[in-house]
């Protein structure tokens, strides 16, 4: 029988900052309510992080604790993947800041992903290809983001919204014999981009592009929430059922769904969908806003160390975010 190598979770890791804004810190900012945002994305708070922290110090963090977990040297990772849409500078990429801050000394490559909050679902993805190919046999996949750096702290309906964290994975190559169904491993992962929605989700000014006017929203997210809400809902909804069909899974076998931490009216239209019970639908919107490329990771964190999700479970992870770009990932715990 012949075998090829698959990707297997050995270990997760997380860091939030210690600043939490409740939604009653809004109130004083913003024309808004503790009972309007939670009733419209039920979040309740969300961290936010400290004025002498960059990405790569949340991205550190979540990985060392990761990489103790795993039991592993820092020396034995040999691919750092950063997914993140708020890198410390433009150049260097913020993997490399984290390769040198872990102490990874064995010039294992490192780079970094931006695919907003598809991100981690991307680098998971990315990760995985250089894992089956044998180019590589650990890697540390991260999702890291401060976004409270650009948030338009004035619109009131859009900085309710977001919070800063990192979450990280480490990936391990593990033989797979063929044809036979994957005891713990990446099963699959689905990504997908289109370009025509950038106008709906974006920051107006970067490196290349400067800012036309000094107005602070050229330089912070702007959003057509209601738009993306409704693209967001649908592209969900499609991808689980299209990811599911594609691996001949039905949704009835599905232990978890662990999504993209958006909104809570997205995260339970997407659970409906599925057939699936609350219970089953990983939330920690309420406690993180969303953390774009971070909030899978930290919800995958959550859920493992508090003991929901065992090995050998089954779980999908799926995400949307600006581009529009979407993705998922099957997962066997
Ligand atoms: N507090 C109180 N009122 C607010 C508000 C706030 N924070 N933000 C907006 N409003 C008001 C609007 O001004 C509008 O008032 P009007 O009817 O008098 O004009 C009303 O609430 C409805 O606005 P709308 O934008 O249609 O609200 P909504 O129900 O779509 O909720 C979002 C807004 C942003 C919460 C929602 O659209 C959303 O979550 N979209 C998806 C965003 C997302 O997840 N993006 C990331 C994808 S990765």
């Amino acid at each position: 029988m012949t075998s090829s190598r698959i990707s297997r979770i050995i270990a997760t890791g997380s860091y939030l900052p210690e600043r939490v804004m409740l939604n009653a810190d809004l109130e004083a900012m913003v024309e808004t309510t503790d009972a309007w945002i939670q009733e419209r994305t039920g979040i309740k708070q969300r961290h936010i992080i400290a004025d002498d922290q960059v990405t790569s110090d949340l991205a550190v963090a979540a990985a060392k604790q990761a990489i103790a977990r795993a039991g592993l040297t820092p020396n034995d990772i040999d691919l750092v993947l950063v997914a993140t849409t708020t890198p410390d500078k433009i150049f260097p990429s913020t993997a490399t800041i984290v390769q040198r801050e872990l102490g990874i000394t064995n010039s294992c490559p490192a780079f970094d992903l931006q695919a907003v909050c598809t991100g981690f679902v991307y680098a998971l993805s990315v990760a995985d290809q250089f894992i089956k190919t044998g180019m590589v046999k650990r890697t540390l996949v991260i999702g890291a983001e401060s976004l409270s750096r650009i948030t338009n702290w004035s619109d009131r309906s859009n900085c309710i919204l977001w919070g800063d964290g990192a979450g990280a994975v480490i990936l391990e190559a593990v033989a797979q014999q063929d044809g036979q169904p994957v005891k713990s491993g990446i099963i699959a992962t689905h990504i997908h981009a289109d370009g025509q929605y950038e106008q709906l989700l974006h920051v107006p000014s970067g490196p290349s592009r400067v800012a036309q006017t000094d107005d602070v929203a050229e330089r912070t997210m702007t959003m057509k929430g209601n738009e993306v809400f409704k693209v967001a809902v649908n592209t969900l909804s499609r991808i689980a059922t299209e990811t599911l069909a594609k691996n001949q899974i039905d949704a009835s076998e599905l232990d978890w769904l662990v999504p993209h931490q958006a909104n809570l009216r997205i995260i339970k239209a997407t659970g409906k969908k599925l057939g699936l019970d609350d219970s089953q639908v990983v939330v920690t919107v309420d406690q993180h806003g969303n953390t774009s490329s971070a909030s899978i990771p930290l919800a995958l964190d959550q859920a493992i160390t508090d003991g929901r999700i065992r090995r050998g479970q089954l779980m999908l992870l799926e995400a949307f975010g600006g581009g529009f770009t979407w993705g998922s990932a099957l997962i066997r715990y």
